[in-house]
């Protein structure tokens, strides 16, 4: 089997676990980063990286597209749609991290699947946007394509909240302001009050494999570890389970991470990650996920 892994850092956990794994299994396989991808069209459509054919792959498993300006991004979900189509199994597929990355999109796709969510508002009128965040009261603001906690604004009775909880000196309207005209629409969700910690539960071909509460640090209001939060094992309800499994296939991905925060009507699926790393559960839990991303493509090949 001739494999790629789709990685943009070598020090990174899960891309080193991802060709650990490989090795074991004896895989045939070629380290990717998708940056270095050129493609000819003339007589013939050649697609290579570094002198690699990518086409002649049976398997690609993306841990990172790489990120920068959006006509490369773009470019490069391109290639991986035209694999796809050349028939290279990729991990996973472009589509479903395309719809994990957007968080308007799974939101939609989480609620038509009948999953709970925070009540979401995309908009694209500023005083729209201002309205809605006065009548929840408590209100987060997100970027549409953000991770790691970043861009993350917080409005509670008229005031925006530092990531520490303190309040910002910026007046909130003005941060809106400029947030719509740099995007154009707002993401707007009514903050889920919570005992200071989320969930994180990584799932492969539908079950999960393991989860984690992730604290935010004392008095913050993000609980991302890369936002400084601390990491504990948990056990999810047979229903978070169930939760989890669905919101994965309902965005599509083979492979997630999936972010649960428990509220007082329950618990509510915040986002899906299609390209999430590991790390978090192994450091937690003990397990390693790549051995199980590895173990489902002879499956479907
Ligand atoms: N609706 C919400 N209610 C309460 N906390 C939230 C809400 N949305 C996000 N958060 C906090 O912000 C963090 C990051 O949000 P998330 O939607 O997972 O985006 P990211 O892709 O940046 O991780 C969450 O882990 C949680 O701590
Ligand atoms: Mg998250």
């Amino acid at each position: 089997m001739k494999l790629g892994i789709a990685i943009t850092d070598r020090h990174d956990w899960t891309a080193a676990a991802l060709l650990e794994a490989a090795a074991d299994r004896g895989f045939e396989t070629y380290v990717i980063d998708l940056r270095d991808t050129d493609v000819v069209i003339k007589e013939e459509v050649i697609i290579s990286n570094k002198g690699l054919i990518l086409p002649t792959l049976d398997a690609l498993v993306v841990r990172d597209v790489g990120a920068g300006p959006m006509e490369g991004v773009s470019f490069r979900f391109d290639v991986l749609r035209q694999l796809e189509i050349q028939g290279t199994l990729i991990l996973n597929s472009p589509e479903t991290i395309r719809n994990a990355a957007n968080k308007y999109h799974t939101t939609y796709l989480l609620a038509k699947a009948g999953l709970p969510v925070p009540a979401t508002f995309s908009v694209q009128d500023r005083n729209k946007a201002i309205q809605i965040i006065k009548d929840l009261k408590d209100a987060v603001v997100k970027p549409v394509f953000g991770y790691k906690g970043k861009g993350i604004i917080r409005v509670r009775d008229g005031r925006m909240l530092e990531p520490d909880s303190s309040i910002s000196k910026v007046p909130w309207e003005d941060q809106i302001t400029q947030m719509i005209d740099s995007w154009g629409m707002l993401y707007i969700q009514e903050f889920i009050e919570n005992q200071g910690r989320d969930i994180r539960a990584f799932i492969v071909n539908g079950k999960v494999l393991g989860s984690i509460y992730r604290s935010a640090q004392r008095g913050h209001w993000i609980n991302n570890l890369s936002q400084g939060g601390t990491s504990a094992p948990c056990t999810l309800t047979p229903s978070q389970e169930r939760i989890c499994a669905k919101a994965a296939e309902a965005v599509g991905t083979v492979f997630a991470g999936v972010d649960l925060i428990e509220g007082p009507q329950g618990t509510m699926v915040l986002e899906v990650n299609g390209t999430p790393s590991g790390a978090g559960i192994y450091n937690s839990c003990g397990v390693n996920v790549a051995g199980h991303i590895l173990d489902y493509i002879p499956l479907k090949l």
